[in-house]
């Protein structure tokens, strides 16, 4: 009889993945899909609050040897329940909008102290809702928006703590759409033209040059765009503090990207830990000796991985020798695809068992060609009815939902421990027609 060998152990996961096969059967944590998706209806999107949770938290260890604060972007993903989790642990927030200042007073009243307001377009309401709000700085973009900052800092009697956004020409190496550092983009404010703003600035009782901000585009996975970034504003701030300026911030923006990648490689190709810690040795590098307490604005970091998006195969179709696998998800769930040729993996909700595949287009039912999840895709073979999981779909997911072809926004849970929370409930109709006047 040959002796029994022990297994190995499995080794420790380096990057914890929220959504893992147990018994053959996807779960989010301890919650079992396949159980979710028959109470609550599909497409639904499922998020980890562990997830989130760890992930600021890598956040904040990267960054523990330096004061900071970390701003979630609230666009990434602005839904209220999320927003609060991540107050409650600390969390300042990144806005562009009031919506956005609105979803903040919401979620957790005092995080309002910890608001940056950034954004190229800021309407006098808003910027009148964030001073009434005594926000903590505001990123401002243009000369013209100074001039009404202070403007309506002086109507209100408040004095605005301000940082110029800085443009500070760096090529970030991501998509066009989202790469924003160059000259040749419309954010920020040139960062050779910065100091003699600053200097006008100054003479208005009304606004407070407390900071200096840049953010250089999103999903960058290489952090020598950071650091070269983050020299150049560094290089400003001392100019500043030479000219008289009390420059207490330094915001550092947002843009640390993720790997959309293969699952299989993903443990070893991308660490997230690691990444962090690159991240922040990047900044400090930028920063050298620059004191200034560290404004960060992660958005996509923190939820991309904890959130994923739950879909039913509608149907399986073939036009010539092309296979069509039609979901109950569309374009208007989830845009990135679509939009920016963005990768999502897609695994079954049962674990396959054998090792045969299909190649297929994964497809939505918006009448529109581009409303495609993936083209040309190996996936085990799959049939109506059947549960698939578009994973990474927490950052810029539901934010970016909308009701093209009159099609209700889905539901959101927030999986925390062994409670499944409904933290959206999926839109009727009544909300479809809510606001239309006939
Ligand atoms: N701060 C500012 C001023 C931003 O404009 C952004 C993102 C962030 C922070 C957060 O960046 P993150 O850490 O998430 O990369 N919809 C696109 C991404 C657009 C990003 C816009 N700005 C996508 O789905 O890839």
């Amino acid at each position: 009889m040959s002796k029994k060998i022990a297994p190995t152990p499995p080794p420790i996961e380096a990057n914890p993945r929220p959504f893992a096969y147990r018994n053959r059967l996807l779960h989010c944590d301890g919650a079992d899909l396949a159980a979710l998706a028959a109470e609550h209806g599909t497409p639904l999107y499922v998020y980890s609050a562990r997830q989130i949770s760890h992930r600021l938290q890598l956040f904040k260890d990267a960054f523990a040897p330096r004061p900071h604060t970390i701003c979630y972007a609230v666009k990434a993903n602005s839904s209220l329940a999320i927003l609060r989790l991540l107050a409650k642990q600390g969390a300042g927030f990144d806005i562009v909008s009031g919506g956005e200042l609105e979803r903040v007073r919401k979620a957790h009243k005092p995080a309002l102290k910890k608001v940056v307001f950034s954004g190229v377009g800021k309407q006098t309401w808003e910027i009148d809702a964030a001073l009434e709000a005594d926000i903590l700085l505001f990123n401002v973009e243009s000369e013209a928006e100074l001039h009404l900052l202070a403007a309506r800092a002086e109507a209100l009697g408040k004095v605005a703590r301000f940082a110029l956004r800085v443009n500070p020409d760096v090529f970030a190496e991501t998509h066009p759409y989202i790469s924003t550092g160059l000259n040749e983009h419309k954010f920020g404010i040139d960062i050779k033209a910065a100091r003699a703003i600053y200097r006008k600035a100054a003479k208005s009782r009304w606004l407070d040059p407390a900071g200096v901000s840049v953010h250089i585009g999103s999903q960058i996975r290489k952090v020598d765009p950071f650091a070269a970034a983050l020299t150049r504003v560094t290089s400003l701030i001392a100019d500043l503090r030479r000219d008289g300026h009390n420059i207490r911030y330094v915001d550092a923006g947002g843009g640390l990207g993720i790997d959309y990648g293969p699952r299989a490689s993903t443990s070893a190709a991308f660490d997230p830990a690691k990444q962090v810690a690159k991240y922040a040795a990047a900044l400090t590098k930028g920063l050298g000796t620059e004191p200034a307490h560290l404004l960060l604005e992660p958005g996509r970091f923190i939820i991309a991985q904890a959130g994923a998006l739950l879909t039913r195969v509608l149907y399986v179709k073939k036009n010539g020798t092309k296979t069509f696998v039609i979901t109950d998800a569309g374009m208007n769930d989830l845009i990135r695809p679509a939009l920016y040729h963005a990768h999502h993996e897609i695994i079954p909700i049962k674990q396959p068992a054998g090792k045969s595949t299909l190649t297929a287009d994964i497809v939505g039912p918006v009448c529109e060609s581009g409303d495609f999840f993936a083209r040309d895709r190996i996936l085990p073979p799959v049939k109506p009815n059947d549960l698939i999981l578009l994973l990474d779909a927490g950052a810029y997911g539901m934010s970016q939902t909308s009701n093209y072809n009159s099609r209700p926004r889905p539901a959101e849970l927030l999986i925390e421990g062994d409670i499944t929370r409904i933290i959206r409930r999926r839109e009727t109709m009544r909300d479809l027609l809510a606001p239309e006047i006939l």
